[in-house]
């Protein structure tokens, strides 16, 4: 995989059908021309994600959305105008003729148009370079299916060392600055569904589309499996201020000889027990989300046998927290 910090030489790959691991403000993702199955494949190959889990399709404006989508609802016209470019994905009925290798066969398409200006200024030169301006770039986070997303380039080379070849391009647009995926809204049915929490909160969404969200989403949405984004580690949810009684514990529990084995994340202000290793100490929850794929990968690197992780406070983008915290806990 080719290292570089050019936004053309990952547009001229992407153009040519190989593979380019991009920046966004939420995570890195690992795209691949909408358009061409067998590079959508090459994805999948990678990843070693199952085919059937959909990926989403980036797109470098609102006005593309009526190229991959069919009947686009007004609820996401509303949402597109109110957050994008941004962390927010909406799943509407797929156009004709957009691939199964896209969609995992589902009648519907995710879509979304990042912010990150540097994943922007790709797609804007991609789509000039195959003369198509609603052109997509189906892009899942870019790590091996099941684990960490991954927010720094680092991250990503440490994911597909050896697996990408060298015609694949590896974008450094430094550490994503939301640090948790999109929020997945759901509008195929009367009232959206959030499939999966992120920097775009449900009383956001509400707002916007004068709709209230409805609770159970029949819909799959396989990245929402219960264990995904877990690190080899194991994780723990502590209740703020019980961190002591809970070092005390895992120590008990997992019968460590060390309490240096264990690792802390918690906001700045909970105290870190004496002899254990602290993660981060975010300042707030929009922190949190920042440090928190780092921290976990951090944590498998310093070989932790546990992390003990007081959540930050459920709204806005605390609830995206919570939602991975209990899922690497899982
Ligand atoms: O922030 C993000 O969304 C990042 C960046 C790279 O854009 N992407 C990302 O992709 O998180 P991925 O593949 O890791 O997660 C996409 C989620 C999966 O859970 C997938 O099942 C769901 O989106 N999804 C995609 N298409 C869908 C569809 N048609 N219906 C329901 N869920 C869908
Ligand atoms: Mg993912």
């Amino acid at each position: 995989m080719f290292r570089t910090t050019d936004t053309e030489i990952a547009a001229t790959a992407l153009a040519a059908g190989h593979l380019a691991a991009l920046p966004t403000e939420t995570v890195y993702g690992l795209g691949a021309r909408a358009d061409l199955p067998r590079a959508v494949a090459r994805v999948f190959a990678a990843k070693g994600r199952p085919a059937d889990h959909p990926l989403i399709v980036h797109v470098a404006d609102a006005t593309a959305l009526d190229r991959w989508a069919d009947l686009v609802p007004l609820s996401a016209r509303a949402l597109a105008e109110a957050f994008w470019p941004g962390p927010l994905t909406v799943v509407v009925r797929r156009a004709a003729g957009v691939s199964d290798a896209v969609t995992g066969g589902q009648s519907t398409v995710a879509v979304r148009v990042p912010a990150h200006p540097i994943v922007r200024a790709v797609l804007a030169r991609l789509g000039e370079l195959v003369g198509d301006a609603a052109v997509g770039v189906a892009a899942p986070s870019a790590n091996r299916f099941g684990r960490v997303s991954p927010t720094t380039a680092d991250h990503v080379a440490a994911e597909f060392a050896g697996v990408l070849s060298g015609e694949d391009v590896l974008l450094d647009g430094g550490p994503s600055p939301v640090g948790v995926e999109s929020t997945i809204v759901d509008l195929t049915g009367p009232a959206p569904i959030i499939l999966r929490p992120g920097g775009i909160d449900r009383a956001a969404i509400e707002e916007v589309t004068g709709r209230r969200c409805a609770g159970v989403s029949a819909v799959r949405a396989p990245g929402t499996l219960a264990s995904h984004y877990a690190p080899q580690a194991r994780v723990r949810l502590v209740e703020p201020g019980r961190l002591n009684d809970a070092v005390d514990a895992a120590v008990a529990e997992l019968e460590l000889s060390d309490r240096a084995r264990v690792g802390v994340l918690a906001l700045v202000g909970e105290v870190t027990p004496t002899g254990v290793v602290r993660l981060s100490e975010p300042v707030d929850a929009g922190d949190y989300a920042r440090v928190l794929y780092a921290a976990l990968r951090e944590a498998d690197a310093l070989g932790l046998a546990c992390v003990l992780a007081v959540a930050p406070p459920a709204d806005g983008i605390g609830a995206a927290v919570v939602d991975r915290l209990r899922r690497a806990a899982h």
